[in-house]
């Protein structure tokens, strides 16, 4: 993908971002439909798809040394990525643009962005839970881009989001191809949907830096 095509889809980007930044500050989240370049969606579905089932590995919760897999948790597999590919690497360029431009809007200071690609085989699924680890968690906002051509109701592996304190739904999102999603990482409750099709997406993080004095941040 050429810098030019990027660079001429800045205006519109400008008011992506503006959308993005004002759902975040008035609901917490937002579904974008028009974000990526079609290009790059295709990109990484081709990548995904050609991609060993042995490069996944069983996703678990917690960092470090609390790192568990657990069943009735979440039973999907993960791919950490490097943006060595260069899917992952434009990938990445992206969310670049907008890690600075939502530090313009929002004022976050989010630091640095990590993402995996997550891979649901049938019957896969996510239980509540929140994106933040306890202690020294650098999690702000959490971002899944969703890689499935095909979906249809009644495949299952819809995104339900909570409200924190009474449980109440706010959202149910369907992962359909280009579909991304960004919430408050701390702030909502989420879960997965059993799947009954394979789902693929790729999901990620803004960081803030916890870096200052001796916190390093746990390996994952
Ligand atoms: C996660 C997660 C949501 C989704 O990986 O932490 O909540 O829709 N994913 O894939
Ligand atoms: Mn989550």
């Amino acid at each position: 993908m050429s810098e030019s095509f990027a660079i001429s889809a800045l205006p519109a980007l400008d008011a992506v971002l503006d959308g993005i930044a004002g759902g975040l500050e008035a609901t917490g989240y937002v579904v974008t439909r028009d974000l990526l370049p079609p290009e790059l969606l295709d990109a990484l579905l081709v990548h995904v798809r050609s991609m060993d089932e042995a490069k996944f590995k069983r996703a678990g919760i917690g960092r470090e040394t609390d790192f568990q897999v657990n069943n009735f948790i979440r039973t999907d597999q993960i791919h950490w990525l490097e943006g060595t590919h260069p899917a992952t690497g434009e990938y990445f360029a992206w969310m670049e643009r907008i890690r600075t431009g939502l530090n313009q809007r929002l004022f976050l200071g989010l630091f640095d962005y990590e993402c995996h690609y997550a891979w649901y085989p049938e019957g896969a699924f996510y239980r509540v839970h929140l994106d933040t680890f306890q202690g020294t968690d650098r999690r702000l906002i959490s971002t899944v881009l969703y890689l499935n051509p095909d979906w249809q109701t009644g495949d299952g592996g819809e995104l339900v989001i909570y409200e924190h304190d009474q449980g109440r739904i706010l959202e149910t999102i369907e992962p359909r191809f280009g579909h991304m999603v960004f919430f408050l990482s701390g702030e909502f409750p989420h879960e997965v949907l059993k799947v009954n099709m394979p789902r693929y997406s790729v999901t990620g993080w803004f960081r803030k830096n916890n870096s200052l004095g001796q916190e390093i941040d746990p390996v994952r």
